[in-house]
């Protein structure tokens, strides 16, 4: 048949598209996503049920390994993750050397790094063997990298897993137990994370999978690229939009409350000021996320007896931008980010953090992104071509005479 690959071999011809907008990098089987009609499904099943019935580490399991488990398989796999949750003692000896202020992503980026120091037995991508016991070690330490540098910026000291505490559960008793006192689990909270880790596990090309995909073409390890990831999500423009969302609620609920001169400026586009937690390179109607997680703020901070004014500015700037045509006509609603930083902020999470719930989400989504690569026979290493636009040739000149 046709190969376009030859093609342009033959004849120099190269695409130029900025931020890929059109142009695929790989095939996938792991989720569908229809932007024009806000559809979203993991490997097939519409996120609505998984959000409405499903566990974050049955959709862990789905994402990863194409079925949703059976009782036996998800027992197994809860049980490979439970007891590699530990962080080896020398570990912590990274968060005494990181400054007190760092950022947790910053931490959580170098930490997963540095797990490629630990575990020289996993670094063949090719190895089936290698593969499991590092996908496994990533999603059960994760949640303790995360707790630990939350820990780092609290000042207290880390608290270590227990085996018989559910992956949500663990991971919220590690970030805010303290000596002094036992956190008490709240239902309510549980689920409203394990819903929200759901609806953040995968997102197709997605700038940090695709950053995954992008380090792991060149074979390197499933720890460095799946820190790679982590970098790219922390940028603002990707998932660190949700710490930017809060950010922004604050500084108007600090002017007064005042959404109107806000929306104003950010149609003005000054400053470069957007309308943070809103918009999408993909979705152009709406956000399927956005929907459930903005009933779930809903629900959780009226379950926690929680208002927040800042809730309410969010609802008043949504109802403004979705009647304003500067929005609706360049197709911009909510996105996952809008509600999430408020439901995190009742749950006692700082803002610092909230970019690394995220992470956690989105770790079985990277992971079955790279394996889903490596098993692609036609993966190449990721090398897009670019137009030059720089000075023609020209003569070098010894220094003394430019
Ligand atoms: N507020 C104001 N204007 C916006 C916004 C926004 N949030 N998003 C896009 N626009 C405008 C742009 O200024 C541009 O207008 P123009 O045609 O007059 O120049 C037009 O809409 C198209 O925007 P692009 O930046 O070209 O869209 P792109 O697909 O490249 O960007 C992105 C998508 C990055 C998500 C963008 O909408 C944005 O910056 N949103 C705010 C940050 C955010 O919430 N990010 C989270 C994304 S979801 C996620 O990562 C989980």
């Amino acid at each position: 048949g046709f190969d376009i690959g030859k093609l342009r071999a033959q004849t120099g011809l190269v695409t130029l598209d900025s931020g890929f907008g059109n142009t695929a990098a790989c095939e996938s089987a792991i989720t569908y996503l229809d932007g024009e009609r806000g559809i979203l499904r993991y490997r097939g099943y519409p996120i609505e049920q998984l959000a409405e019935h499903g566990t974050f580490l049955e959709t862990a399991y789905l994402l990863i390994n194409g079925e949703l488990p059976t009782v036996d398989e998800l027992a197994g796999f809860r049980d490979e993750i439970t007891q590699h949750t530990l962080l080896h003692e020398d570990v912590k000896r990274f968060y005494d050397g990181f400054p007190r202020d760092a950022h947790p992503m910053a931490m959580l980026s170098s930490v997963v790094s540095a797990l490629s120091t630990f575990y020289q037995d996993s670094h063949n991508p090719f190895d089936e063997r290698q593969r499991h016991i590092s996908t496994i070690r990533l999603l059960a330490k994760l949640p303790t990298i995360a707790a630990y540098a939350f820990k780092k910026a609290a000042g207290h000291p880390v608290v270590y897993p227990r085996n018989d505490l559910g992956y949500v559960e663990n991971f919220l008793r590690m970030t805010f137990s303290v000596p002094a006192e036992e956190y008490a689990l709240d239902p309510v909270v549980v689920n409203a994370l394990d819903k929200l880790l759901i609806l953040h596990a995968d997102h197709e090309q997605n700038c940090s999978a695709s950053t995954v995909r992008m380090v792991g073409s060149s074979q390197a390890n499933l720890f460095v690229s799946i820190s790679a990831g982590i970098n790219a999500l922390w940028g603002p423009l990707h998932g660190g939009a949700n710490a930017a969302v809060l950010e922004m609620l604050e500084s108007i609920q600090a002017q007064g409350g005042d959404v109107d001169s806000f929306i104003t400026k950010v149609k003005n586009k000054e400053q470069g000021v957007r309308l943070m937690g809103f918009g999408h390179r993909v979705y152009k109607s709406f956000d399927p996320r956005a929907k459930i997680i903005k009933t779930a703020a809903h629900d959780v901070l009226s379950a926690l007896g929680k208002s927040d004014e800042l809730l309410d500015i969010a609802l008043r700037l949504e109802e403004r931008a979705l009647s304003d045509d500067y929005f609706v006509s360049r197709n911009l609603y909510p996105n996952v980010d809008f509600y999430t930083g408020l439901i995190y902020r009742a749950m006692g999470f700082p803002t610092s953090m909230f970019t690394v719930l995220f992470a956690l989400g989105r770790l079985p989504g990277w992971i079955a992104q790279w394996h889903e690569m490596i098993n692609d026979p036609s993966t190449r290493i990721g090398r897009p071509r670019q137009i030059y636009t720089g000075v023609a040739e020209r003569p070098y000149l010894p220094v003394e005479q430019r």
